[in-house]
This record gives structure tokens, C-alpha cells and sequence, in this order.
């Protein structure tokens, strides 16, 4: 049991290989794997997702990004999930990302960051539909 939070490792490190790696932190923190898949956005799927970004200037860049080449969304399960999870990936920017954090560990730079995490109980519910289905979030 618990509650849920929505993450998606991006484009950056899915194509470095780095994506067991990371799901292997992700599961020795505690987080239980309620749904997974590898798949694509297309350019205006990824500004739907980041339509709250619409207005800042790196919006056009990320979303370009975003839908360059694969990405592993999933929901993750346990107690306190989305602030845990926000600990143990780290800063936006992997440059104050704290030592031993996903970010720190395999990110790029601020915007190919390696890794997603919902900011609230309500946006990880909104971003876990945007890819699964009803079913598919038992
Ligand atoms: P995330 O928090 O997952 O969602 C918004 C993304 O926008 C963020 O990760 C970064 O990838 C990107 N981002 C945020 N701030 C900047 C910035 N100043 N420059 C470029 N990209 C950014």
C-alpha cells in the first residue's frame, strides 16, 4: 500500500543505457512498480504533457527533446511517494542535484536530466493517465 507518484526516465538516459540501472535505485528505495512501459511521444504529445511550461522559453527545446527518441514512464507506489521520490532523484539543475541522487548520478544537464518526478498527489495522478489506462493502474 501507500501512495502513488508518476516518473518517467527521459530520452537522454534511456539512450546512454541507463535505464536498469536506474530502475534498480528506484526499487532499492522502496518504490513498488504499479505500471511500466518504453514508449514515444511525438512532438505535440509532449506539449500536451508539459503544457503547464507553455509560456517559459525552454518550452519549445524540451518538448523537442522529450520527443527525440524513447522514454519509460511508470507509476511507483509506497509511503509519502511523491516527496521520497523527489529526494532521491534530486535537483532540476544535476548541478545542485545532491550527491547520490539519480540526477547527480546520470543526468545531462537541466533540461536532459535523465529522470521525471510529479511535484503533487494531483499531478501524478493527471501525468500516470496521461499514459496508463484505467486497468493497466490496478
Ligand atoms: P521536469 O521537472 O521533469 O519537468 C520540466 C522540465 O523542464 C525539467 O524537468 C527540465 O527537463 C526542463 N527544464 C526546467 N527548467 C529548465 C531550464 N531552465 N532550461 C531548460 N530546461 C528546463
Amino acid at each position: 500500500a501507500g501512495n502513488r507518484t508518476f516518473t518517467m526516465i527521459k530520452p537522454d538516459a534511456v539512450g546512454a543505457g541507463n535505464t536498469g540501472a536506474i530502475i534498480k535505485m528506484i526499487e532499492e528505495a522502496g518504490f513498488k512498480i504499479i505500471a511500466m512501459k518504453k514508449t514515444y511521444m511525438s512532438k505535440e504529445r509532449a506539449g500536451q504533457f508539459y503544457e503547464v511550461h507553455k509560456e517559459r522559453p525552454f518550452y519549445n527545446d524540451l518538448t523537442t527533446y522529450m520527443s527525440s527518441s524513447a522514454i519509460v514512464p511508470m507509476i511507483l507506489e509506497k509511503d509519502n511517494a511523491v516527496e521520497d521520490f523527489r529526494k532521491l532523484i534530486g535537483a532540476t539543475n544535476p548541478k545542485e542535484a545532491a550527491e547520490g541522487t539519480i540526477r547527480a548520478l546520470f543526468a545531462e544537464s537541466i533540461e536532459a536530466n535523465a529522470i521525471h518526478g510529479s511535484d503533487s498527489d494531483e499531478n501524478a495522478q493527471i501525468e500516470g493517465s496521461f499514459f496508463f489506462s484505467r486497468v493497466e493502474q490496478f
